[in-house]
């Protein structure tokens, strides 16, 4: 069915107030250490960009990409990489940077898998939250703002590859509701 852009559901202006506010946070939070960012590719990148020059710290970063729910279906929620963190973070502070949350099944892998390589902390940090389709119980410790059950795109978010560069998050609809 085809689609469209609809509505702005947020704005760029308070994207970057989502940006300012977390990363006063993170700065706050991790005062006097440095934090190691790892952003979730392809949809974390732009995020990623905004969020690490909020943060008045040391920041080191790397990136991972992951293909979602190996084995076609959703319900193990595990991940395969596709391209893995090529530092060590022993003993980092490592904060996890997402775009969005949905069921909660890619982070909370990433947690777990991340884990096992002995960070000194790990915590989880995504611009947009989908409360609604969480399929597993994951505390993010950073959300930068909740929002209904919509499909968006724009501000790293796709429909098919496109609209990740899109300033506003807009949200995409079917011709046939019109
Ligand atoms: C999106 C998003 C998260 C994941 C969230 O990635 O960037 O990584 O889905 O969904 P979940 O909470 O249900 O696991 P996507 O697979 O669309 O890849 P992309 O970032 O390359 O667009």
């Amino acid at each position: 069915m085809a689609k469209y852009l609809g509505e702005t559901l947020i704005s760029k202006d308070e994207i970057a107030s989502i940006c300012e506010s977390l990363g006063r946070r993170i700065t706050h939070d991790y005062f006097g250490r440095s934090v190691f960012l790892i952003g979730v590719l392809k949809g974390a990148f732009i995020f990623m960009a905004d969020l690490a020059r909020n943060i008045d710290l040391p920041v080191d970063m790397d990136f991972i990409s992951v293909s979602s729910y190996a084995g076609g279906t959703q319900s193990t929620g595990v991940v395969r990489i596709i391209k893995d963190v090529e530092q060590n973070i022993a003993g980092k502070h490592v904060i996890v940077v997402e775009d969005i949350v949905d069921s909660g099944l890619t982070l909370n892998h990433l947690k777990q898998l991340l884990s096992t390589r002995s960070p000194a902390s790990i915590a989880l940090c995504t611009a947009f939250d989908k409360p609604e389709r969480r399929r597993v119980a994951i505390d993010v410790e950073y959300v930068g703002r909740r929002i209904p059950d919509e499909f968006i795109v724009g501000y790293g978010l796709d429909y098919n590859g496109i609209y990740r560069n899109l300033p506003d998050v807009r949200i995409l609809r079917d011709n046939a509701e019109e």
